[in-house]
């Protein structure tokens, strides 16, 4: 028999929607009952889910009963306030609404044409978010999906500056080409890494500046490296800084290495991806010191802003080298207003681009600048708290200074008298506590220290929570102690 599906009328669109909604809604009462770490083994979603897709078209209601009984057991709560770590990111409702009719209108952003609105709120929403955190006048704004991709898009745009024409010849192309050289800490996130292998620089040609015990790039090293490497015959072309490390959230100081790039002619990048909203306060204005000297800068909305993944912003300071390392227009493409307007596929690998400005819109009205002040206010403020809280304990210890709302800790059981029990001993701790599924806190290491980390950074996350946790720490500390 016939089985002929049609597109919802507009009545059945509001009928299932509120349905769509009364899910969402419950999903949100019900968050904090569900373990953080969903309690699945490898395959178990996938063994629930048929081989093949149905022959004939099904009631939403059936899929949504497969989204509540399959779906949301298999899904580690990226939104759930003990959410504690990597770097949470959180979608608040204002996100959400906007993800909903970046949907609905399902406009793709290639041309200005192809959805001016798109083209247009993007230039408004991204000079709204550089004044909101100071950021230079002349520093330009695109959206793409990830700091992975922006930071990408930076080190391509410090290629083609070198003027040895890749785009055209390719890495091969030129007889004798000098080795391209890119510098950044040790403590740099592994997208960069990444980023020089897509481009071909290849990751040997990555060089890892050391550190301070604060774990900040340590800029005498970086010009000793440069040095040596231009000695050698090399051509170091970028250098990348970050303000707010991964693992720690150290802060490099961008104007002492903006001075040597300044003196090098070398392209400065800085990774702001999760902690760039933080200069949003008065208090922090200054993690952006010097930043008027770099060449471009990526800062990450879905990180700490609220907005759903995925939104990674690229600010920088020479579109036009950008434009000149990825405009390629093909007939079909060309329009009446291409001298006129922005085509943001002129900045980037991409064509098709969503409609992301809008939930960096949504987000920016709908909590303005002091409500977005305060929630980040609060959050510093509780990390710290919980930093008092490993200080006036002697069997604990913090591993790094508390700049943001992320703490990196371990415990220290007077027992243990090697770093190699420690470590076990705060792996298995981590493991426990993940295992029992309230709270989600990840690691790093440092030093060849096994270290916890924990971050303060979601939208539902109040100070409760924090209290929370230091008690389920404690309570498995305490356990643990009996049983290692
Ligand atoms: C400092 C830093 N840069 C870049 C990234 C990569 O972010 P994305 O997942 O948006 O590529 C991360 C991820 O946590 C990060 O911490």
């Amino acid at each position: 028999m016939e089985n002929k599906k049609e597109e919802l009328t507009p009545e059945e669109l509001k009928e299932k929607g509120y349905r769509v909604f009364d899910l969402i809604e419950s999903y949100f009462q019900k968050l904090e009952s569900f373990p953080v770490l969903p309690k699945v083994k490898p395959g178990d979603i996938k063994n629930n889910l048929p081989a093949s897709p149905p022959e004939s078209g099904e009631d939403f209601e059936t899929i949504l009963k497969d989204v509540e009984d399959i779906i949301i057991p298999g899904i580690t709560h990226w939104n759930h306030p003990h959410f504690h770590a990597y770097f949470n990111s959180t979608s608040s409702s204002a996100g959400i609404f906007a993800e909903l009719l970046s949907a609905t209108f399902n406009s793709n952003g290639m041309l200005w044409k192809t959805s001016p609105a798109l083209t247009e709120l993007e230039e408004v929403t991204l000079n709204w978010f550089k004044n909101l955190l100071d950021l230079p006048e002349n520093f330009w704004g695109i959206i793409y999906d990830t700091a992975s991709v922006s930071s990408m898009h930076a080190i391509a745009a410090a290629r083609e500056r070198t003027g040895l024409e890749i785009r055209t010849k390719g890495m091969a192309g030129r007889a004798k080409l000098p080795k391209l050289i890119l510098y950044t800490s040790e403590q740099a996130h592994s997208s960069i890494d990444k980023g020089a292998i897509t481009l071909g620089i290849g990751s040997e040609n990555v060089r890892k500046i050391p550190v301070d015990n604060k774990y900040r790039m340590l800029p005498s090293f970086l010009k000793k490296a440069i040095q040596k490497d231009k000695d050698a015959g090399l051509l170091p072309f970028c250098v990348v800084a970050t303000v707010g490390t991964t693992s720690t959230t150290s802060i490099d100081s961008i104007a002492k290495i903006a001075e040597i790039t300044g003196e090098e002619g070398l392209w400065l990048h800085v990774d702001a991806a999760y902690a760039g909203p933080a200069a949003i306060l008065p208090e922090l204005k200054f993690i952006f010191n010097g930043i008027e000297m770099a060449d471009s800068v990526v800062i990450n909305p879905h990180k700490w802003f609220f907005l759903p993944v995925d939104i990674s912003i690229l600010y920088i300071k020479h579109p036009q080298i950008l434009k000149q390392a990825f405009s390629l227009t093909a007939e079909y493409l060309k329009t009446n207003e291409d001298s006129d307007v922005i085509n943001y596929m002129d900045y980037g690998i991409q064509l098709g681009r969503r409609f992301r400005a809008l939930k960096l819109w949504f987000v920016m009205r709908y909590f303005g600048k002091k409500g977005l002040i305060n929630i980040l206010r609060n959050h510093i403020a509780w990390a710290k708290e919980f930093e008092s809280l490993i200080l006036s304990n002697k069997e604990m210890e913090t591993m790094a200074p508390v700049n943001f709302g992320t703490v990196t800790f371990r415990f220290i059981p007077s027992f243990l008298k090697t770093d190699e029990e420690i470590n076990a001993f705060n792996e298995r701790l981590l493991n426990e506590v993940n295992t029992e599924g309230k709270i989600f806190i990840s690691h790093t290491k440092l030093n060849g220290k096994f270290t916890l980390r924990f971050v303060v950074g979601g939208i539902r996350m109040e100070k409760k929570h924090v209290v929370e946790a230091w008690d389920i720490l404690q309570y498995h500390f305490n356990l643990l102690k009996k049983n290692f």
